[in-house]
């Protein structure tokens, strides 16, 4: 029997990487899912595979920085699925590596919007989904090394991802004894698509965080993320709440 098996999970971002690589572990777990993205081609193709496979998937295309995308995602897991018992919030998107200098207001919002507002949104959503019908559930935010160290990026992805972690433990505490638990990854360098969302980028940003990249023994594969996302989805972790599990192959235990 699956680690996962009869759970329904929404994973955003389920098009590419580690995303994509969590929605099919957690089907090879037993778990139907949900793949969410903006990239709905994308998502489609991962799930027409998955369901070629006997998987119980659907694919739906959705903004995370839209409020009204992410409650009509939530509302179509429990249309088509019944319930939803997990929400991966993995779905974001990098900055320009700009240091506070450089960076703009509107590059600030939309990293913002898509890193950090969606994914307080998806979990406002199914805690209190999750209260109002008496059940249990639980949280995995895909966060990032560089939301408990300084420069692996620009200052905006940095900002958003240190509120994630802050979002992923406050929460954990608030509803610690309504059956609801709450953590997160932080992944290393990890080969996956996220450099398309690298525009404009800052020179001078870039080589202070190259820095720090230099001194990462190896990159990861988005699989060696997705088999943390299935520990923490299922009731091997049944203690774990709170935490914020860093997956970076050694790097950032060496600063
Ligand atoms: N790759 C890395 O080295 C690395 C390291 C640490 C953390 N992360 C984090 O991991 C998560 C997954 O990224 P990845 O590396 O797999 O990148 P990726 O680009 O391969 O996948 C990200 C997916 O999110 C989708 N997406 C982007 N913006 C969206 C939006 N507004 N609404 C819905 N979907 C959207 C994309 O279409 C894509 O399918 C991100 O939160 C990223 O910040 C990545």
């Amino acid at each position: 029997m699956g680690k996962l098996e009869n759970k329904v999970a929404i994973v955003t971002g389920a098009a590419s990487g580690m995303g994509k690589s969590i929605a099919q572990l957690y089907v090879k777990e037993g778990a139907q899912v949900l793949l969410a993205d903006y990239n709905f081609d994308g998502a489609k193709e991962v799930s027409d595979e998955l369901n070629a496979d006997g998987g119980k998937t659907e694919a739906m295309e959705i903004d995370v920085s839209k409020a009204e995308d992410v409650e009509a995602m939530f509302d179509k897991a429990v249309e088509v699925f019944g319930t939803v018992d997990i929400l991966v919030n993995n779905a974001g998107i990098m900055d320009g590596f700009e240091p506070v200098g450089e960076i703009t207001d509107e590059r600030w919002d939309h990293i913002f919007d898509v890193n950090t507002k969606g994914v307080m949104r998806a979990m406002r959503k199914s805690v209190n989904y999750w209260m109002d019908n008496n059940k249990k559930g639980v949280i995995v935010n895909v966060i990032s090394t560089g939301g408990l160290n300084g420069a692996h990026a620009g200052v905006a992805y940095g900002a958003s991802k240190h509120a994630v972690v802050a979002l992923t433990r406050n929460s954990a505490f608030m509803y610690a004894e309504k059956n609801i638990r709450v953590n997160g990854i932080a992944p290393g360098a990890v080969e996956t698509n996220i450099g398309s969302s690298m525009t404009n980028m800052s020179e001078f940003g870039f080589s202070r965080a190259k820095l720090t990249h230099g001194l990462s023994p190896r990159t990861g594969k988005p699989d060696e993320i997705g088999e943390v996302a299935v520990f923490l989805a299922s009731d091997d972790s049944s203690f774990v709440n709170g935490t914020v599990i860093v997956t970076d192959g050694g790097w950032t235990s060496g600063f």
